[in-house]
């Protein structure tokens, strides 16, 4: 991408409408703009990270035998009035009226849509245990739209169903799910801490909110020091063999958000003892049969008598993990992408546009990364080079090749690097291959 063409409207000055790291930079990073209260258009640089998100989300839900469909934003009343819950929902639920008088609403969440689906299609038990999700968008009217895409009122969401025919069945998904979102979030550079949360009125100890620590989340948390420690990566996982061990050991040490936290236990761990605020990136729960019932979603049991199906679901704030991982990584020149979600692999900075040498070793650079398929912005404006450091440093572009008259002369580079802030004289081979890893 050449952003002499791009659409990158960063600003100079710190909006004051934004109160935390994340929403400043992502206004001055030109990612979002915000159209309503909590509401806000993705623009391309934003965009490139929240379909990086999306992408890992969708291929660790895959990796576990979930399967993608794609539901409406739009849902009838009527299928809310079955489960019992437009009543309950209170008025975080945007309700209108269409042409016709039908009751109609911007779906908040889609137990209901699903299970209606499920109902129609499955029979018997022999077709569990079965996983579905989707990435769709999700309306919350919040009382308190607040920082930027963190608590919006429209934000995307991913949210998965598991139906299973009994509680062992309805664990084990369970248990897929939890590891699953333990990959998940540390391919997103995440660490994210499972923590206990309040399983409402159907009891068990199958609800778990996953958090990430940083200065500015909305909850209180409390943990065990080793979960700082605590890694899947590298660990090859079965996720059709036992699952258990791996879940005891995340659950097995203190760990609890706001309401949920035990002040004798936390005395107890002394030194061991973290408290720090937290922003949930997800939340998976077992509801066991409170859709499944009311809405008729039963299959033929092995001995022919009908079962409500047990049921979960797991969701994980796709749009909200853009901040998230803007809060978990940044400084005060920008943003450090962790490089699974970097907009950009790379950038080139040409230190003199206009200059018949540097523009042709810029060309040549940007033609090479483009054909090894790197994503490389190439910053060929007719800028300072102040303005052009100022601006790869805030959008966070992970390498940066620094291209200037006498490097050129000198038939080398200068390679950036954005989270070290290494700085490296070197051929361009030296730089492709420090770049490609
Ligand atoms: N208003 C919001 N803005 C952005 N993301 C949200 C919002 N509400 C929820 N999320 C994300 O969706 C995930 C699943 O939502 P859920 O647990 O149902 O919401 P809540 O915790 O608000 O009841 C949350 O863990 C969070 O990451
Ligand atoms: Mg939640």
């Amino acid at each position: 991408m050449r952003l002499s063409q791009y659409f990158l409207p960063t600003l100079k000055d710190t909006p004051a409408e934004a109160q935390i790291a994340s929403h400043r930079l992502m206004l001055r990073a030109g990612m979002v703009r915000q159209s309503s209260a909590g509401i806000y258009s993705w623009l391309p640089l934003g965009l490139r990270v929240l379909k990086k998100i999306e992408m890992v989300v969708r291929e660790e839900q895959n990796a576990i035998g979930c399967h993608e469909v794609l539901m409406p934003t739009i849902q009838p009343a009527d299928l809310w009035r079955k489960s019992g819950r437009y009543d309950d929902y209170g008025p975080e639920m945007l309700r209108f009226v269409d042409r016709h008088e039908r009751d109609m609403l911007y779906g908040p969440t889609n137990e209901e849509q699903i299970t209606e689906i499920f109902a129609e299609a499955v029979r018997s038990y022999r077709e569990l245990p079965q996983m579905l999700y989707h990435i769709q968008w999700k309306f919350r009217d919040e009382v308190r739209p607040r920082f930027g895409v963190m608590r919006g009122r429209e934000f995307l969401m991913k949210d998965a169903y598991s139906f299973d025919l009994d509680g062992a069945g309805a664990r084990r998904s369970y248990n897929k799910m939890f590891v699953s979102y333990l990959k998940t979030y540390e391919r997103l550079g995440l660490k994210a801490i499972p923590m206990a949360a309040d399983t409402g009125p159907i009891g068990g100890d199958m609800s778990h909110e996953f958090l990430i620590l940083a200065d500015t989340g909305e909850s209180e948390i409390a943990c065990h020091r080793d979960f700082l420690e605590m890694s899947l990566i590298n660990q090859s996982i079965d996720f059709d063999g036992d699952l258990q061990p791996i879940v005891d050991r995340f659950t097995g040490k203190y760990a609890a958000t706001d309401e949920m936290r035990n002040l004798e236990t936390e005395k107890a761990l002394g030194e061991d003892l973290v408290t720090a605020r937290g922003i949930e990136v997800g939340h998976i729960f077992n509801f066991g049969t409170k859709y499944s019932k009311p809405m008729g979603a039963s299959v033929a049991g092995p001995d022919g008598q009908d079962v409500a199906v047990e049921m979960g679901s797991y969701g994980i704030g796709v749009s909200r993990l853009v901040g998230a991982i803007i809060e978990a990584s940044h400084d005060e020149n920008g943003v450090i992408w962790p490089d699974s979600v970097a907009p950009f692999q790379a950038g080139i900075i040409n230190l003199k546009s206009g200059d018949g040498d540097c523009d042709n070793v810029c060309e040549d650079i940007y033609r090479k990364m483009r054909n090894l398929g790197v994503e490389v912005l190439y910053d060929d404006r007719d800028a300072r080079a102040g303005a052009k450091f100022a601006d790869a440093d805030l959008i966070g572009l992970p390498w940066q090749i620094i291209v200037g008259p006498r490097g050129v002369k000198n038939g080398v580079v200068e390679l950036k690097n954005r989270k070290s802030g290494d700085r490296d004289e070197l051929s361009l081979e030296a730089a492709f291959s420090k770049i490609s890893g």
